[in-house]
């Protein structure tokens, strides 16, 4: 159902596209000369622009920044942020955005490999089933770790449904008997909070507090207790205003996650270089992820549409990773099963995480990597001047790890990451892994920004002439 409805917008932007395409080209024949090109004046630039300039067709140069498609990609981001919701590693959800990318990748043009890979994950699902206007995300409460109660408790097949009880500071009434209770942390532990609602007969419990996170307390599993998730302030308040809420919850444990390989071989040449783009779909416990990572991840298939017939003699990857919220996992297995061979083909990875976010603070897009300046680093600083923005845009290099570019760093491989950052002190936005991690927060400006840079950085080492290519292959044995 969820696919039909964007489906629809998808295909009614096609005749849309074929309309913009002669346009396209249009920009190669000098037409254009207010384009984006014209404002850095030749006499300034740089050796690499001169290569790229001097082609006579569109095909591997600047023109293809006239091709981002930022409805499309703001599309393709709210799908995944709001069809979708949070995309919590190995669950439904996450599978759900991996078939979502691999058929935009497949109609994109490239080979396709959905990569699974295995990790143990409890995910907490809630369905409001009434009143529609109530919508909220939980995440699962912990148990102890006894060895008996090394998982949370899980509901039975096909979860957990019953009314919303409001239980306030944990003192449950008679009717939450069968029900599910609603608890607000007082002065109670959550162990307490949990067997007072089970005593009151509960099926399951939420609970908030002001700091939600406590609330990943130890609970006993001691077989006098009942599932329970956790919620932030603003879900306990909507469930509260909307009186009669009647949810599903289920809180299961799947073993299996997954990554998705798009690849674009050169004909003949299974030595060829390889860039990897890379970008984590998964997202943490109740963030629908908008900015991290839905933004990189639609990001990254904007780029993968616009590189798909572009002439080079590199070979390109998409590598969509689940997991990554959970330690890197998808993208340390995606290295981890490269052989000796293919980890030397790959001369740079980039990976986009972050890359959109409204954030007030958040004005220079750090180029994160770990050993130091580096081959992506550099191919940023190059794009950064052509397109004649502020040197103090990009903070490239700067020493950063925390996101899939360092599994590919720890395979040897030049690595960097592109996210935007406060540039005073590098923290990231206030609604960094939380509720609020909407499209709302979306910045289309700083989106355009990222994705220019990163596409025209990637131009440096993949099309013929320009000088970083030449240095990436050169390392090639
Ligand atoms: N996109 C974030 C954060 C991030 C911060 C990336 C700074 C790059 C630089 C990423 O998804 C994240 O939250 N990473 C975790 C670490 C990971 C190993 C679980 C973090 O920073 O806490
Ligand atoms: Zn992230």
């Amino acid at each position: 159902m969820r696919r039909g409805r964007f489906r629809l917008s998808y295909l009614t932007a096609i005749p849309l596209l074929l309309l913009a395409a002669p346009q396209a080209h249009a920009a190669t024949s000098g037409m254009e000369a207010s384009s984006g090109w014209t404002l850095t004046q030749p006499a300034a630039m740089h050796p690499a622009v001169a290569a790229l300039t001097d082609r006579t067709t569109d095909v591997c140069g600047p023109e293809l920044l006239d091709r981002l498609d930022l409805d499309r990609t703001m599309e393709q981001l709210r799908f995944l942020t709001e069809e979708i919701g949070p995309r919590v590693a190995a669950s439904p959800q996450e599978a759900e955005a991996a078939e979502f990318l691999a058929e935009e990748l497949r109609l994109a043009g490239y080979e396709v490999e959905i990569q699974e890979f295995p990790r143990t994950q409890v995910v907490a699902q809630i369905e409001v089933l009434a009143p529609a206007s109530v919508q909220f995300h939980a995440a699962v409460g912990r148990v102890m770790e006894t060895p008996a109660t090394q998982y949370p408790l899980l509901t039975p097949e096909g979860g957990l449904t019953g009314r919303i009880v409001d239980c306030g500071t944990g003192s449950c009434p008679a009717e939450v008997s069968g029900q599910i209770a609603l608890i607000t942390q007082g002065d109670g532990s959550a162990e307490a909070l949990v067997r007072g609602a089970y005593d009151a007969g509960a099926v399951a419990a939420i609970l908030h507090g002001p700091d939600w996170r406590r609330h990943l307390a130890a609970v006993p599993a001691d077989g006098h207790t009942i599932p329970f998730v956790t919620v932030n302030l603003d879900a306990a308040e909507a469930i509260r205003a909307g009186g009669d809420v009647e949810i599903n919850l289920q809180v299961n444990r799947y073993e299996t996650s997954r990554n998705v390989i798009a690849t674009r071989p050169v004909e003949g040449r299974p030595d060829a270089p390889v860039v990897v783009f890379s970008a984590h779909f998964d997202t943490v416990e109740k963030a629908p992820g908008a900015s991290d990572n839905g933004s990189g991840t639609a990001g990254m298939l904007e780029l993968a549409r616009i590189l798909a017939d572009v002439p080079t003699e590199v070979e390109l990857r998409f590598a969509a990773v689940g997991s990554e919220e959970v330690g890197l996992v998808g993208a340390r297995y995606y290295v981890s099963q490269l052989s000796e061979a293919e980890r030397a083909r790959i001369v740079a990875n980039f990976n986009t995480d972050m890359i959109a976010t409204a954030g007030a603070e958040q004005t220079a897009l750090f180029v994160n990597t770990l050993d130091g300046d580096n081959l992506v680093s550099r191919s940023a600083r190059i794009a950064r001047d052509i397109l004649g923005y502020p040197e103090d845009l990009l903070m490239a290099p700067f020493n950063r790890g925390a996101s899939d570019h360092v599994a590919f760093y720890e395979g040897g491989i030049p690595a960097a990451n592109f996210i935007w950052r406060n540039p005073e002190n590098a923290d990231l936005e206030p609604w960094y892994h939380h509720p609020r991690d909407t499209m709302e927060h979306i910045s289309r400006d700083r989106y355009h920004t990222a994705l220019r840079i990163v596409l025209l950085a990637s131009l440096q080492v993949m099309c013929a002439d320009a000088p970083l290519l030449q240095e990436a292959t050169a390392a090639l044995r």
